[in-house]
């Protein structure tokens, strides 16, 4: 069984506020208007352990007891950390979430003018598989240029050594595919701080247009998701859709 998996017993109240429904004040005043039910029978105590997925308020079963992982199509415009100012990825998911514990938190970052395939989680675990080097877990961004390609940025971006600015390791090999002289695809093995971007700066262009098509085998397109909206998913599943040939034995 996942170390997140919330099936071992836990106080009514501390389960119902880190599931973001409300304060202990809130649950003795539920369950006092009877509108709280553990395994069928009404909830005696706030304090009562229970098992979360026999727990019902107001007939309904709780929302994603046992952590919640999303694939989210972040819109241009939102910012992913709350710690940054302006409209955050967090207003296009349902309010309670936003007092979950674990926190939500998204799985590397999407620049503001950055649109595209994003994955959003409170399980720890699968973050850091998510975004460990050793997982080599591929990113294709879809980029609109500015100025017409120069003609040797395939081979730039595919030596291996590549040098940012104010960095003082070379980009791994990426590989670029070209579809016109402005619109081109990058596939990045790797994910450094505004990576796409500061590519083409260091060959004279400016990207006018990024979206993330891809998460390794996970393409945005499959989901169907429209811009600003999202759909649940487990933890097993999201991993086979973007490591279909490594399942790693936790998830399986
Ligand atoms: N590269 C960028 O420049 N921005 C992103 O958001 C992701 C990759």
């Amino acid at each position: 069984m996942r170390k997140t998996e919330r099936l071992k017993t836990e106080r009514l109240d501390k389960l119902l506020a880190n599931l973001g429904y409300g304060v202990r004040k809130d649950v003795r005043y539920w369950i006092k208007e009877g509108w709280i039910t553990v395994d069928g029978k009404p909830a005696t105590s706030p304090s009562q352990k229970v098992i979360p997925q026999q727990v019902r308020l107001e007939d309904t079963e709780l929302d994603h007891p046992n952590g919640l992982t999303i694939i989210y199509h972040k819109p241009l415009g939102a910012v992913c950390s709350r710690k940054e100012d302006g409209r955050l990825i967090y207003a296009d998911f349902p309010e309670r979430w936003i007092g979950r514990k674990p926190l939500l938190s998204s799985v590397g970052r999407l620049d503001k003018d950055t649109s595209g395939l994003l994955i959003v989680t409170d399980d720890g675990q699968l973050n850091h598989q998510l975004t460990s080097p050793k997982q080599h877990i591929s990113k294709t961004y879809a980029v609109t240029l500015d100025h017409p390609l120069e003609g040797n940025e395939a081979e730039t971006f595919a030596s291996g050594k590549l040098m940012l600015e104010d960095e003082d390791t070379p980009c791994l090999p990426a590989e670029l595919s070209i579809f016109n002289d402005i619109e081109v695809s990058l596939i990045l093995h790797e994910g450094r701080y505004h990576q796409v971007r500061r590519m083409f700066a260091s060959v004279g262009n400016h990207v006018n247009i990024l979206r993330r098509t891809h998460i390794g085998s996970l393409s945005l397109q499959e989901t169907g998701l429209a811009a600003g909206t999202y759909q649940t998913i487990k933890a097993s599943e999201l991993i086979k859709l973007i490591l279909p040939d490594t399942i790693p034995l936790q998830y399986t």
